[in-house]
This record gives C-alpha cells, structure tokens and sequence, in this order.
C-alpha cells in the first residue's frame, strides 16, 4: 500500500501557503501547467495568495489550462452560488487566465471533458479539498473508484454544507457533475489541503482506514504521489 504524504502546519494559514508554493513551482516549473482546480471554503486562501503571487511577483498563468472538479446541475452558469461564480470572483478574474483553457464538467459533455483532460495532457497538479463526509469533488460516499466524470446526487450533508450559497436548503441544487475517481487518481499529482476540526474525522478515515468507497478520499492511498496538507486541528484524529 502507497501512503500518501501527509504534512501537518500549526495553522491553516501556514497550511494554504504550503499548497500554496507547491501550486507556484509547478506553474513557475511549466508555464503551460494543466492544473485540476477545486472550489469551497478551504480554497478560498489559496486563490488570494495565487493572486497576489500573479500580480506581484509575476507568476504567470497566461499559458495554464485548469480543469474544475465540479459544478452543480441545473443552475446558470452566472447563478451567485455555481463554482464557475466563485472561480472567476476568487481567481479567474483576477488573472490573465485564457478563458479558452478554463473547462468545467458539463452534463452531456461528460466525455469531452475526459477527452479535453487527455488533449491537454494530462492534469500535471489535482488540488482536492476533502468534504465533512470524506467526499473528494463531488464523489459522495459510495462512488466507485473507477468512476469518470458524471451526473451524482449530493447528499444531504452536503447540500446542508453548501446551502448558505443558495439561500437555503430548498434552493441548493440536488445533483452536481463531477470529475469521478478514477479521473482525479490520473492526475500526476494529487495535492489535498483539510483545515479544521470538523474535517478531522474524515481525513482520519481517509488515511488510516481501508481504501473503500465509503470515504472517497481514501482513494488517496493508491496514488503515488500524493501529498496531504492540514493543519493540527485537521490532523487531530490521525494515527499513522
Ligand atoms: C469543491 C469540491 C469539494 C470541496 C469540499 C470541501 O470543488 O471539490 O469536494 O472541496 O466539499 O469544501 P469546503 O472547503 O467548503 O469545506
């Protein structure tokens, strides 16, 4: 068994600027970097500090492809609480990104994303939050480990942790697309950053327990190069 690398920062700040370097090497590595991006709460300080590092110190993304994991179904595309609001809110707008490169999963374009991911080359860096449930993107607990990218139903977990971006839990939408499992495992480089202690029990799971569709993120353990970034609250419950 592969484990992934698991680094533990005091803070979360300190855990966002690691991922955060790791993100500015590959790009300053390879200006044509294809990048697999994720939204939430966690990523948030991320695409500050990727701004900043654009603006100020000349990071340049001008030649970068990104590949979203997620996005719901059945809202606009400019609706407040869709992931392609907040990627253009938080970084896409902030940066001279060549919106041809920016890609979403779409429903009925399931396998022109895939294929659009091969084009490309392959995703160089997979940037992956982990949710309360141990969902990685949109792969609720369940999801197969060879699943592609595809229409899922969101658990009510889920929906209740997303609900404040809609308003409430009767407008949060109820299905999502989403890169599967086996997508984001073929990723060069997977990179997932927990903060927090609500995360705590999940990343356990995820790095201690069996790999098992019950909690995607252990998906983690059959990739050879993953590294895991949380801070102390999020590590709490590891043994390992
Ligand atoms: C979002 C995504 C999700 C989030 C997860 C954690 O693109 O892929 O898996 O990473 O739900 O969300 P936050 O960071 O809001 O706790």
């Amino acid at each position: 068994m592969i484990r992934p690398v698991i680094a533990v920062h005091r803070t979360a700040e300190e855990a966002e600027a690691a991922v955060t370097s790791v993100l500015i090497e590959t790009i300053a590595r390879k200006a044509d970097a294809v990048l697999g991006l994720a939204t939430g709460k966690t990523m948030i300080g991320i695409y500050h500090r990727l701004v900043r590092a654009h603006r100020h110190g000349g990071l340049p993304l001008a030649r970068a492809t990104t590949f979203n994991l997620d996005e719901y179904c059945d809202i606009a595309p400019d609706h407040p609480g869709a992931f392609r609001t907040y990627m253009r809110h938080h970084f896409f707008a902030k940066t001279n990104i060549d919106p041809s490169r920016i890609h979403f999963p779409a429903e009925g374009g399931e396998a022109a994303f895939e294929r659009a991911i091969r084009i490309a080359g392959g995703i160089d860096l997979q940037l992956l939050g982990i949710g309360r449930n141990g969902h990685i993107g949109f792969n609720e607990p369940g999801s197969s480990l060879t699943s592609r990218t595809r229409k899922v139903h969101l658990t009510p977990m889920t929906r209740e942790a997303n609900a404040e971006d809609f308003g409430s839990l009767e407008r949060t939408p109820t299905h999502a697309m989403t890169m599967g499992i086996a997508t984001i495992l073929d990723a060069r480089r997977v990179i997932l950053l927990a903060t927090g202690a609500h995360k705590r029990h999940a990343l356990a799971d995820a790095v201690d327990g069996p790999v098992r569709a019950g909690n995607p993120a252990s998906a983690l353990q059959r990739h050879p190069n993953a590294l895991i970034v949380c801070d102390s609250a999020a590590a709490a419950g590891i043994e390992v």
